[in-house]
């Protein structure tokens, strides 16, 4: 075993496969998203799932006041929007956003949506966890999922 530091952290991280979601909030009529792997189910009754964001982010504002959001979750087609909204100034101009029920905006054609309520928000080390109660959902058995290993796409 080794010592920890950024580096073999992140590396030995990486080989956690994941799958990709866009975690989207919008106030005051302007639409914010950002790429998160750090997403996993939380609880089964009430149904609650949890990602976290780093209090650095550009977004880390939005999603803090937030008390609606949604997770979108990429299906294999959806590399480019994985890719577009882990920039600090994502191009929203090609994407359709449906409206939800929840004061939420959905990404259209991915795997899952899930329409959430913020619960609660953690501060731990230099991101905040986000734990969100699942309102309404829906998912797509004919899509392929896109998958995150080794800092690569599969
Ligand atoms: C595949 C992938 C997964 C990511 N997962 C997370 C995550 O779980 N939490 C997080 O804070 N940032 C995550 N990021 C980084 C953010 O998407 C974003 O790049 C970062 O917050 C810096 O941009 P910003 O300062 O504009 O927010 C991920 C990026 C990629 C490409």
């Amino acid at each position: 075993m080794k010592k920890v530091n950024i580096r073999n952290f992140k590396k030995t991280l990486s080989k956690f496969t994941t799958g990709i979601t866009v975690v989207c909030v919008k106030n005051n009529n302007k639409i914010y998203g950002k790429t998160v792997n750090s997403f996993n189910s939380l609880s089964l009754n009430p149904p609650m799932v949890l990602f976290s964001l780093g209090n650095y982010s550009s977004s880390i504002n939005q999603f803090s006041k937030t008390k609606f959001l949604s997770i979108n979750i990429l299906s294999s087609k959806q590399k480019k929007l994985s890719d577009n909204f882990a920039s600090t100034a994502p191009n929203l101009d090609d994407i359709k956003f449906i409206e939800g029920k929840n004061k939420t905006v959905v990404i259209p054609n991915c795997i899952a949506n899930l329409e959430c309520e913020l619960m609660n928000k953690i501060k731990r080390g230099d991101h905040i966890i986000f734990i969100c109660k699942i309102l309404e959902l829906q998912s797509n058995d004919k899509l392929k999922p896109l998958v995150y290993f080794n800092s690569k796409y599969f």
